[in-house]
């Protein structure tokens, strides 16, 4: 059970944990606290100025539906006007890179995100792993490195389709989560996405069962890393999620929200699944 109070200093604090920036939050419920559900896009290479305005929109919607939290990761050269542009909206980034500085051409450093206006990135994306040949280790070292900055980080993991078809999922995505999963993970800075590689932009979706299978050994895994706390850790899934299967995705046991790519563009396409985690 999470209670959530504030200190002295005025700072949230969840079961001794202080809660970076209000990141995290818990939505009571009979006196328990359970995970709120966390919707975040994913605009990948999209996005110039020019679409500002449906960051703005999206904002909108998000800020009628209290219940939900709600993020968008614009590529990286709208980060700052969007963070500008929307006060109190969750902009976060893509991906980071694990060192302070130094000579890293055409990378970007934790604290020049935090200082562009975002709270947290995605790391680990699929896209990464195969176009960047991004290994676990340097994921790893992203999310300490946004640990380190006091951002947050969502930590994507997934199997492709021939290993799902050779039966490895769970154990392709178990073994990447451990051998990527940051030091001094807590549920106040880091989150996980499950993201099927052949789900992403296919607009195929795995059957609810094997969703609710892959959630489950995800969470237990996570209480095999770290213990205390693992079940305050929100576990999203993604890969052609929509305004027409969020609810079915957003029902299934041990899905605290979504990442979204393709559908998180315009608030058409994004306020269905706000409103489908507002009403899960
Ligand atoms: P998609 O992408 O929703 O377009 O399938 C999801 C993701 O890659 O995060």
């Amino acid at each position: 059970m999470w209670f959530k109070q504030k200190t002295a200093e005025g700072n949230w604090q969840a079961n001794g944990y202080l809660l970076a920036g209000g990141h995290h939050k818990y939505k009571k419920i009979e006196g328990i606290m359970a995970n709120r559900k966390y919707i975040v896009g994913n605009w990948k290479m999209n996005g110039l100025r020019a679409q500002l305005s449906n960051i703005a929109d999206i904002a909108a919607i998000a800020a009628n539906h209290e219940g939900v939290d709600v993020g968008i990761c614009p590529p990286v050269t709208l980060i700052a006007a969007a963070a500008q542009a929307n006060p109190g909206f969750a902009i976060g980034a893509q991906d980071c890179h694990f060192a302070e500085s130094g000579a890293h051409t055409g990378c970007v450093s934790a604290a020049m995100l935090k200082e562009a206006g975002a709270g947290y990135s995605i790391i680990g994306h699929s896209e990464r792993r195969a176009d960047q040949q991004e290994g676990d280790s340097e994921v790893k070292a992203k999310g300490e490195a946004l640990r380190a900055a006091g951002m947050g980080a969502i930590l994507c993991v997934g199997e492709t389709e021939e290993e799902r078809d050779a039966g490895q999922a769970i154990e392709i995505v178990t073994v990447q989560l451990a051998r990527s999963f940051p030091a001094g993970a807590s549920a106040d800075w880091l989150t996980i996405a499950y993201e099927p590689v052949w789900a992403i932009g296919t607009g195929r979706v795995p059957d609810a069962s094997d969703v609710a299978e892959m959630h489950a050994e995800i969470r237990k895994k996570l209480g095999e890393l770290m213990g205390q706390g693992s079940e305050a850790v929100r576990i999203l899934y993604g890969g052609s999620m929509n305004g027409s299967n969020a609810a079915e995705l957003l029902a299934v046991p041990n899905v605290d929200g979504g990442l979204v790519g393709g559908a998180s563009l315009t608030a058409a396409k994004f306020g269905p699944i706000i409103e489908a985690a507002a009403a899960a």
